[in-house]
């Protein structure tokens, strides 16, 4: 017998009756009409049992049984489609998660902004240089960053270049991830790859030297293994910014009686296109998905409550994490006061700390950068001020890369704002490199064991 639908005033493009934010403008209806056409057909990246699974664990750190840790680019590019980089990103998240696991003493659900993260929000709709204007760049999915007329049309064909590299990329990871490259027992696995400062590197030794004998001792006394700590799940995230793209890849599933976006396990909204009686609140408030919000300064209470009510009206365990990003400077003044006002609703919902989206600046040379030392005061703040609320920091979500970027400015090695043309590579938000990304995983377990 199948359930009935639980909303009657939703459908997948319901949302195309709202205003809808930062989407592109397509020339071509009609190729656009064949491409989402297309999508909606093509088998779908995630599944709906895989989706439930995140939910349940999004509701046990909700009960404080586990932390999240949500990291990746901050656009995923098509080019970086590529085995090397995609293992690499894989492993600095698993390495982060060892690292957070040893200090916290919880398991550590890991998920990535990756297979997906190819939209991006943008200031403006149009970009001028030396007298000529042309629509912004707003992600490869979209169209390509070129300053030329034919690289920014926005290209409805790019929408299955991007659905097709995120199932790419998600199948890689899922073979590395069930091939092993994440079991403890291979220490060989964890290695460190160009890590350079010794005293990080050592302290990261003694900490896989750690778990491991552990690992030994536990199997040893029980004489049974320990899967759960041993073999990782993995999942995927990323902003649902392109409703076309969302919509084409939201299915019905018949044994639950929902609609899935099974184009990711997770995704969110992101902070410019969470307008109540907006278009993303509206397709995110039917899909049965865990889902995220970013919040921070300028949302008020009235707004954060409403958003609360239209997204998690029955107040379904692992249902909605707030993500909550502003800034150094401003965290302990505004979070309290969003707390109070999510306590105040009755509903759970599960806060994260994005230190990296309020902490972007620009260097005199122009550049954009964020400080090591701003996003980790803005990730110690965030815990400190949950305990002060009597609430909790149930994970973190970063911008970060496997590779040896110079994006962000700070860390062991104290990177200058000189030192940044080095390998600034970004295509927007500047990330963590994999030296920074490890350095902030120990900092937050060192702080939190003290
Ligand atoms: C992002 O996560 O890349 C992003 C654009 O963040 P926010 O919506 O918080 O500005
Ligand atoms: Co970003």
């Amino acid at each position: 017998m199948t359930k009935p639908d639980r909303l009657h005033d939703w459908h997948p493009r319901s949302w195309q009756q709202k205003p809808a934010l930062q989407q592109p403008r397509y020339a071509d209806q009609a190729r656009l009409d064949g491409v989402i056409a297309e999508l909606s057909r093509l088998p779908p990246i995630v599944v709906s049992w895989e989706v439930d699974n995140l939910r349940d664990q999004v509701a046990r750190a909700q009960r404080g049984e586990v932390f999240l840790l949500q990291g990746g680019d901050c656009a995923e590019s098509f080019e970086d489609c590529e085995s090397d980089q995609i293992a690499r990103k894989l492993k600095i998240l698993l390495q982060m998660s060892l690292v957070l696991l040893h200090g916290l003493k919880k398991p550590v659900v890991r998920i990535g902004r990756m297979a997906g993260q190819y939209a991006k929000p943008r200031s403006t709709d149009f970009e001028t240089r030396d007298g000529l204007t042309l629509p912004c760049y707003r992600g490869d999915i979209v169209n390509r960053s070129e300053f030329t007329p034919e690289a920014r049309e926005p290209n409805p064909e790019l929408l299955l270049r991007g659905y097709e590299r995120a199932a790419l990329t998600l199948n890689f990871v899922r073979a590395l991830v069930d091939g092993g490259f994440a079991d403890l027992h291979h220490p060989e696995y964890w290695n460190v790859g160009f890590l350079q400062h010794a005293e990080l590197k050592d302290a990261y030794q003694r900490i896989v030297e750690s778990l491991k004998d552990s690992l030994d001792f536990f199997e040893g006394m029980s004489g049974t293994k320990v899967h759960d700590a041993s073999q990782v799940r993995f999942f995927a995230s990323h902003e649902g910014l392109h409703l076309h793209y969302e919509q084409a890849q939201t299915r019905y599933i018949q044994r639950v009686g929902r609609w899935y976006n099974l184009s990711t396990h997770l995704p969110w909204i992101g902070f410019r296109t969470a307008q109540l009686g907006g278009a993303h609140v509206e397709y995110f408030r039917g899909i049965a998905n865990p889902i995220g919000v970013k919040v921070g300064r300028g949302m008020d209470a009235a707004w954060l409550r409403e958003l609360v009510e239209i997204l998690n009206p029955d107040d379904e365990p692992g249902r909605l994490v707030l993500i909550h990003r502003f800034g150094a400077r401003d965290i302990e003044s505004g979070l309290p006061e969003m707390i109070e006002t999510v306590r105040a609703t009755g509903k759970r919902v599960l806060w994260i700390c994005d230190p990296m989206h309020g902490n972007t600046e620009s260097t005199p040379q122009g550049l954009k950068t964020r400080r090591f030392e701003n996003i980790l005061s803005e990730v110690e703040s965030a815990f400190g001020v949950h305990d002060a609320c009597g609430s909790a920091l149930g994970g973190v979500h970063c911008e970060l890369t496997g590779e040896d970027v110079t994006e962000c400015t700070g860390g062991a090695r104290g990177l200058s704002d000189a030192g940044l043309a080095r390998a600034y590579r970004t295509s927007v938000d500047p990330r963590l490199n994999y030296e920074q990304a490890l350095e902030l995983a120990m900092l937050i377990a060192r702080h939190r064991r003290r």
